[in-house]
């Protein structure tokens, strides 16, 4: 299969950038996008031209960190899915791709495809965490958690922090992820005597960051490859409600 395609460039952040184009003639459909960006770079190395640069590391969906605008949909266009798990039997022969980092204030492009998601990490680290005394493994399984409550924690604790959601909403909201992070946490018993300092905490975080406010655009569910959903937003917006009746500001 042949694509085009017209890929962002940028040798830094001080760089304005541009979009480049390349016939890529060698396409398999059994491929993945990024394995489909492998070999476009090794043609360009052999060419002695400067590799494209992307982020990836686990290639299996888990690790969040191949953040891909690909023809305007974060991830590309298979819904649920990551860039490294997208495969290209989803495109077509002859399709022009346009491949771009995400687009945000708070996520600055450092190079070509790859940005600082470093925001995200200094969200979690303002409370994404329990650091009350919960005992060992054993005793911390020993307490009961309602089911409805554990796998609504569990399905939290699968976003990968990839940005997607930040990427996609109009605003660059990060509070799809934030709600995640917090919702893990907040649902469960261990979870509570931080509940609503941590709440507090992760927002005041966030919007010092520099991620946009909510407006329920629902554009960040579209994306998530995680499918994490708005709900736990309202959870979040719950959380800071009770945060502020409490007097806790962070
Ligand atoms: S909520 Fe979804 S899109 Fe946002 S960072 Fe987590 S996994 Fe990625
Ligand atoms: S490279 Fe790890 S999720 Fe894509």
């Amino acid at each position: 299969m042949r694509l085009t395609l017209r890929v962002w460039r940028q040798k830094n952040a001080q760089d304005p950038g541009r979009f480049e184009e390349y016939d890529h003639p060698d396409v398999n459909e059994h491929m993945s996008f990024l394995e489909m960006l492998d070999v476009l770079n090794q043609r360009l190395i052999g060419e002695g031209k400067e590799p494209i640069a992307f982020d990836h590391d686990c290639r299996e969906g888990i690790c969040g960190i191949c953040s891909l605008m690909i023809s305007g949909v974060a991830h590309g266009p298979q819904p649920a899915t990551t860039a490294c798990q997208l495969h290209m039997r989803f495109f077509n022969d002859g399709d022009t791709v346009t491949v771009e980092p995400w687009r945000a204030k708070a996520f600055p492009v450092i190079k070509d495809l790859i940005v600082d998601r470093s925001a995200f990490d200094r969200i979690i680290q303002a409370g994404g965490y329990i650091a009350a005394g919960v005992g060992g493994a054993p005793d911390a399984n020993a307490t009961p958690v309602p089911k409805v409550n554990s796998d609504r924690a569990m399905d939290a604790a699968t976003c990968i922090a990839c940005g997607a959601c930040v990427a996609a909403c109009p605003n660059a909201s990060a509070m799809l992820f934030t709600s995640a992070k917090v919702a893990h946490l907040n649902l469960l018993p261990q979870g509570q005597p931080e509940r609503y300092q941590r709440t507090a905490r992760m927002v005041r975080q966030m919007e010092i960051e520099g991620f946009g406010a909510c407006t329920n655009m629902g554009e960040c569910e579209a994306v998530c490859p995680k499918e994490i959903s708005m709900d736990f937003i309202s959870l979040l917006n719950k959380d800071r409600i009770g945060a502020a009746m409490r007097g806790i500001r962070d």
